[in-house]
């Protein structure tokens, strides 16, 4: 195995001791890049692109390329998993995701069963050990799957949705047949995520983005239920190292104190919680990731260097602090924009980690 030669991003997230704040960006590899774009064009569609090793490998590559980014993230996505139980995911350019197949019945969904990981996800294991050696040590790289609750919204809406009506009705008229979904995406996870780590992803992180549009209770019953399924199911050590599990749900404001009892290693903080404040919900538990606005991203480097150093001030002093955007940078930023974030944050965190 290679040295790792950059751990900044492993040791904030084990809340251990390091001499700058480590730095990467959800959806770090995307259409905001001309090359990425490109690359793209040439496999034809969103899907043909994550099938095929080599060119995932490289859109990965790409950011890592521009700026001093202290880790890598698989390029694929979360609908992969609805995809392998037979789902028929395709993207409509200006609409989305789609499913062929959703499963919009307590049949369909009673009839759901955990898929050939290996036979289907193969394309992704493939991708993660082709990064890994492209990436030979420089950084690590992050692994990721969508909570069940996210990726379920898609499965019952069968598509994006605003305000999510029929998996909600699920949750009010039959939530042991939205328990099974839970269970099913969950243990379907569990073996996606460890074949990941298995293959060389040395993080992982679980996306939640819809869950907080559960009430509390509901929350807590399904999306937290099933993360906390995952986390129990996950390999937790690999040659020799932690494999911190970072959950990122998206607007959890005070949640976050209940997430940071899951065994996470680190919890995702969107914009409209200040890092100060999600550090009192969290104490000395957990490490965290965030959470400048990607809105910031759109005004001049000027106020993008005032965005980060007061992110990093909203923290304050000692270990446990990953930056990140609050959610993924927008397809419409422009690159040199993301070059003043990054640069802004080697240059202004070393000395809270005097
Ligand atoms: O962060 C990275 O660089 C890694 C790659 C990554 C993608 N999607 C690539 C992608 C990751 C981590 C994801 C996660 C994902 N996918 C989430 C959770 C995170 C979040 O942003 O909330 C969700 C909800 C999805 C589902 C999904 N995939 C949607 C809704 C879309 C359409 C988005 C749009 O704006 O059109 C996708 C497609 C997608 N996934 C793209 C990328 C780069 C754009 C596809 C393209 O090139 O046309």
């Amino acid at each position: 195995m290679t040295e790792l030669k950059n751990d900044v991003f492993l040791r904030a997230l084990l809340r251990e001791p390091v001499s700058r704040t480590p730095v990467w960006i959800m959806r770090q590899a995307g259409r905001y890049l001309p090359e990425y774009r490109e690359v793209r064009s040439q496999a034809g569609d969103f899907m043909s692109l994550c099938r095929n090793p080599e060119l995932a490998c490289e859109v990965t590559m790409q950011p890592l390329r521009r700026y001093k980014l202290d880790a890598a993230i698989l390029f694929s996505d979360i609908l992969t998993v609805p995809d392998a139980m037979g789902l028929g995911l395709h993207f409509i350019t200006g609409e989305g995701p789609k499913f062929k197949n959703p499963v919009q019945t307590a049949d369909a969904i009673r009839a759901l069963r955990v898929p050939d990981v290996e036979g289907k996800l193969g394309y992704v294991f493939d991708a993660v050990r082709t990064i890994r050696r492209e990436l030979n040590g420089e950084v690590p790289l992050i692994g990721f799957a969508g909570s069940p609750f996210t990726v379920g919204t898609y499965m019952v809406e069968g598509g994006s949705s605003r305000e999510f009506p029929t998996i909600k009705a699920l949750a009010k008229e039959s939530p042991e047949v939205l328990s099974h979904l839970m269970d099913i995406v969950a243990e379907t996870t569990i073996e996606y995520l460890n074949g990941q780590i298995e293959a060389g992803a040395q993080i992982v992180q679980i996306f939640d983005t819809w869950g907080a549009a559960l009430a509390p209770d509901d929350f807590r019953r399904f999306s937290m239920a099933s993360m906390q399924k995952i986390i129990d199911g996950l390999i937790r050590e690999k040659d020799g190292r932690k494999i911190p599990v970072i959950l990122f749900t998206k607007g959890a404001g005070p949640l976050l104190s209940d997430l940071s009892e899951t065994g996470c290693d680190a919890l995702g903080v969107d914009w409209t919680t200040d890092l100060a404040t999600a550090r009192e919900y969290v104490g000395d538990k957990v490490a965290l990731q965030g959470n400048l606005d990607p809105a910031t991203l759109r005004e001049s480097p000027e106020v993008i260097r005032q965005g980060v150093a007061d992110t990093l001030a909203s923290y304050g002093n000692g270990p446990g602090h990953v930056f990140n955007l609050g959610h993924g940078i927008t397809p419409d930023i422009d690159p040199d924009h993301l070059g003043a974030l990054v640069d802004a944050v080697h240059e202004l965190s070393p000395k809270y980690h005097e």
